[in-house]
């Protein structure tokens, strides 16, 4: 049985780390970077669902909630998004960079697979989360604006197929992993 003395102190040092890590300079600009060249994409429909589920992490256009003030959650946040960028920024687009071009390729195929968004995000966003419907628009529509970046045509489900949104051999496919 820990004596009350010991509980305030435990509870007294808990919260100086608390104030101490809030210091941390990590995390805490959330000043978005302006916009780069904007993704074409073939229907507002799509856009519209990359907006909901996909901007937060993939655009210069984040929408920092309250939360993403408050350390430790900011550093995993801002991690996320830098990484997000990097990987793929749908309002910076840069078809050279090679990494980007790849992500673009597969973005139809990691919604599919159900690994974007992350789960951890949509927890927090109830509004980022698509029904068996929109998945599918939001799919085929990916699949459509990226195609030129599709790989070899089979593997990340070409425009054609996306354009019909037959997608269920694709879902079905252990094509990879
Ligand atoms: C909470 C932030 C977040 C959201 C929201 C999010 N992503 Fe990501 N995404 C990441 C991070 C971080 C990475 C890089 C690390 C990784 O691969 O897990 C990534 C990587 C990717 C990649 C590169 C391939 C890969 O697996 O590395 C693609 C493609 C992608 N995301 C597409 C999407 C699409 C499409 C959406 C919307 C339906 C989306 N993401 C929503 C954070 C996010």
């Amino acid at each position: 049985m820990a004596r009350p003395r010991t509980l305030a102190l435990v509870l007294g040092v808990s919260v100086l780390l608390f104030a101490a890590i809030q210091l941390v300079p990590y995390g805490r600009n959330h000043a978005n970077p302006p916009d780069g060249s904007l993704v074409a994409f073939d229907s507002p429909a799509t856009e519209d669902l990359a907006k909901r589920a996909c901007y937060d992490c993939h655009s210069n256009r984040t929408k920092w909630p309250w939360y993403s003030n408050i350390a430790p959650l900011s550093w995993r946040i801002q991690k996320h998004v830098d990484e997000g960028r990097e990987k793929l920024n749908l309002t910076a687009f840069d078809p050279a960079a090679k990494e980007m071009s790849e992500a673009a390729g597969e973005a139809g195929e990691t919604v599919t697979k159900g690994e974007m968004p992350p789960n951890d995000y949509l927890l927090a966003h109830p509004e980022a989360r698509l029904t068996v419907a929109e998945k599918k628009t939001l799919v085929a529509g990916l699949d459509r604006t990226f195609a030129a970046f599709a790989e070899g045509g089979e593997k990340a489900g070409n425009g054609e197929k996306g354009a019909k949104g037959e997608r269920e051999d694709h879902e079905r496919g252990e094509d990879k992993d």
